[in-house]
């Protein structure tokens, strides 16, 4: 009784101030699912409502019509088609419908055209969407070692968006450090899963390629093997980032007991070591060259003037495997399953 009291009054005070302030608490049922041997706590953890709203948010969308594959080629019916020439005119005009529904439903056609003449490329949109075409076969032939046979389509990324809503760029906020260094520390990193380790990790990893290493085969940090705290913190900020981006737990990919052990770990690692190359590839060979195209406003690049780019969410959108594993690739195979024109244009200046 004695003792009681005190705890009482504690608990009653924490619970009165959660209430003034009004706390988020996240509350239980959660999905347990058990990934490992017994007795190495290798279970993945999922908020039950947050599985439940991500199966709702990751929904194939179905093609406005079946096209068919015969006829005379889009190259010969239309003026200036560079990418999609080798499509039956019938797939070409569903291709155009299937990105406006992706891509600038509110829009439409116009998004990308001039409608008084669809040959003309005077809407920068046009440019990107053609280039995006370009990048999209690319991951579907080149990152098979990532995407499987299941692919993307511009709706995995833009999702009925003009801009897609899960990207990065280089993050400044709050510009100035209140008082002495910070090292891009110590604030909520928006895109290291809101932790207060280095916001700009990502710059480190999907654009650059550092070493993601915690563990040296060295005593001090020499050379190439620099696994010093402040790398070690890099290193989480982006794990952070995947782990958020796929809604999952270290566990989904490591065995917590031996994180750099590859053989210890399950093949889902193996697919995001693919993963981080690919979003690398894809900024850097495609992302960063489309800067100058974009209007110079927040909408379209960061506050630094940056592109934005491709994260693990941009396809992901915290699920495991976008849009649930479901293929798209039966019906826009011929559009975004094989690489049609591989010319890099040039737009001019790059960041
Ligand atoms: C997101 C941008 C985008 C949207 C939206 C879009 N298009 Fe296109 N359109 C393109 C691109 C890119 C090309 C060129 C493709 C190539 O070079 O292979 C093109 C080419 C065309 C052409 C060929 C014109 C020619 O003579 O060269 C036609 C016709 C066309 N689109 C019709 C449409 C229609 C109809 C809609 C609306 C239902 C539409 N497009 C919506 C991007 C878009
Ligand atoms: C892997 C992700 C990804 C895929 C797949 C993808 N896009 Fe994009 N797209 C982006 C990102 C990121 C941006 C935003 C760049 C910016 O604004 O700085 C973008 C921008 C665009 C824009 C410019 C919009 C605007 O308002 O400026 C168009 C148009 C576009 N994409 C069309 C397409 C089309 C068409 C496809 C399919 C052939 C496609 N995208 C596939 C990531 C993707
Ligand atoms: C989606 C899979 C995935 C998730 C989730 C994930 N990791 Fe990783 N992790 C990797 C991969 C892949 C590498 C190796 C990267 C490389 O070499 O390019 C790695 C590397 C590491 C390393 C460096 C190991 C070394 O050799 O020094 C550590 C430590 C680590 N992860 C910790 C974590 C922690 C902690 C979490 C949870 C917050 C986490 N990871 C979540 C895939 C994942
Ligand atoms: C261009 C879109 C795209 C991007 C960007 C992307 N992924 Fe994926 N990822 C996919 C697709 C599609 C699959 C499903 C492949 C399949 O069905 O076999 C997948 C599957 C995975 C899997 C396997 C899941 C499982 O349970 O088997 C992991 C792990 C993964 N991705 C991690 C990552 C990480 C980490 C990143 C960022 C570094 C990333 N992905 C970026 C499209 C993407």
């Amino acid at each position: 009784m004695n003792f009681a009291l005190p705890f009482a009054i504690a608990g009653a005070t924490l619970l009165g101030i959660a209430s003034v302030v009004g706390v988020d608490w996240d509350a239980p049922p959660v999905e347990t699912e058990q990934v490992g041997y017994r007795g190495t706590g290798m279970y993945v953890t999922k908020d039950a409502a947050e599985a439940a709203a991500g199966r709702a948010n990751n929904v194939v969308p179905e093609s406005p019509w079946e096209a068919d594959p015969e006829g005379d080629r889009a190259s010969e019916v239309y003026e200036n088609v560079q990418v999609l020439g080798h499509l039956s005119e019938d797939q070409f005009d569903q291709f155009m419908a299937s990105i406006t529904e992706w891509v600038s439903p509110e829009a439409s056609c116009e998004y990308c055209h001039n409608l008084e003449n669809m040959a003309s490329d005077e809407v920068y949109t046009k440019i990107v969407a053609r280039r995006m075409i370009q990048m999209n076969q690319a991951i579907n032939v080149d990152w098979t070692a990532h995407v499987g046979d299941t692919g993307v389509t511009c709706y995995t990324c833009h999702r009925g968006n003009p801009v897609p809503e899960e990207v990065w760029y280089r993050d400044i906020e709050p510009k100035k450090a209140s008082r002495g260094y910070r090292g891009g520390q110590n604030v909520a990193a928006m895109f290291g899963g809101n932790s207060s380790l280095p916001q700009n990790a990502l710059e480190d990893y999907l654009l650059g390629d550092e070493e993601i290493r915690v563990h040296a085969d060295t005593a001090l940090p020499t050379g190439a093997q620099k696994a010093t705290t402040k790398e070690t913190e890099n290193t989480w900020s982006l794990m952070m980032h995947m782990s958020e981006s796929l809604g999952a737990n270290c566990v989904t990919c490591h065995n917590s007991r031996a994180f750099n052990d590859w053989d210890q770990s399950p093949p889902q690692r193996v697919t995001a070591w693919h993963g981080i190359r690919m979003a690398r590839e894809l900024n850097v060979d495609y992302m960063v060259g489309l800067t100058p195209l974009f209007p110079k406003d927040e909408v379209h690049l960061g506050p630094e003037g940056d592109v934005l780019k491709i994260g693990c969410s941009t396809c992901h959108n915290g699920v495991q495997k976008p849009l649930y594993g479901e293929s798209m690739m039966g019906e826009y195979g011929a559009s975004l399953g094989e690489k049609s024109n591989t010319d890099v244009p040039d737009y001019g200046a790059s960041n």
